[in-house]
């Protein structure tokens, strides 16, 4: 379904409803809510599960001016006034993490559990704002493709390629359908994202934090330090997964989920 929200509209999927107890999950780039779905499917029967697109990205419509990951939060914000959601724990994948401190920034009351899933706590330097605007560029030119073409390879093992090519397909299909003009404007308010180090020592809810062995964007040792900067923060690392996990090996990163969950959900 669509909200109407911040003079917008965003994309939703909402399942569970009357199980209370929510948990937002916030996907990665360049990707959407299909991301989630194996996580959707194993704990909506337990837990309302409420999966947005970014504004610009999947279903969402497309913004109308600058992005930044506040701008996202405050979508998210508008979302659970518009869904009823007082305090939820929130989930955030790569992108969906940096949104997921742009939220903690503007209103840490709003969470009671935060999940932290390969992504990290520092802001873009030098060189990564500049691969971000080459991206940018090349979206422009290209198309979704080009998005797809860079990410792929970094998202998956090659074991994964080989072995699993249902998921590779999918995993393009939802590359391929991206609006490319949404995805330049992810890439330019990723590349201008506030660092968010200094924002860790100050979570005060319980946190997972999950990694994969082999993620090369958000490597387990990055993760690990991140981690031991969040007072009480649980640390796991994904054997064998690349940057993808929840996608990769869903089963894993679903026990890690359910296991957190029956502790810290009331
Ligand atoms: C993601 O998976 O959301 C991206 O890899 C994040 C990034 O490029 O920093």
């Amino acid at each position: 379904m669509k909200k109407h929200v911040n003079g917008t509209d965003i994309f939703v999927q909402d399942q569970g409803q009357d199980l209370g107890a929510p948990l937002i999950l916030l996907h990665g780039f360049p990707l959407d809510h299909r991301m989630w779905q194996a996580q959707v499917e194993s704990l909506s029967p337990h837990y309302r599960v409420i999966t947005p697109d970014f504004r610009g990205m999947g279903q969402s419509d497309l913004p109308t001016g600058t992005m930044s990951l506040h701008a996202y939060a405050q979508d998210i914000l508008a979302l659970m006034d518009a869904l009823n959601i007082e305090k939820a724990t929130l989930g955030g994948f790569s992108m969906g993490g940096y949104v997921a401190f742009a939220l903690l920034r503007l209103a840490p009351e709003r969470f009671s559990a935060l999940i932290l899933a390969n992504t990290r706590a520092e802001g873009d330097g030098p060189e990564g704002r500049k691969n971000r605007m080459n991206m940018a560029a090349s979206l422009y030119e290209k198309g979704a493709a080009a998005a797809r073409d860079a990410m792929l390879p970094k998202l998956v093992t090659a074991e994964t390629v080989k072995g699993q090519p249902q998921l590779i397909d999918n995993l393009r299909t939802i590359m391929d359908s991206m609006p490319a003009e949404g995805l330049v404007h992810a890439s330019i308010a990723m590349a201008f994202r506030e660092d968010s180090v200094k924002l860790l020592p100050a979570i005060q809810v319980p946190t997972l934090v999950i990694a994969g062995e082999q993620d090369a964007i958000a490597p387990p040792d990055v993760m690990k330090t991140m981690a031991d900067h969040i007072p009480g923060a649980s640390f796991h690392v994904i054997p064998g997964a690349s940057h993808l996990t929840p996608m990769e090996t869903p089963a894993a990163f679903n026990k890690l989920l359910h296991a957190f969950l029956k502790e810290t959900t009331v």
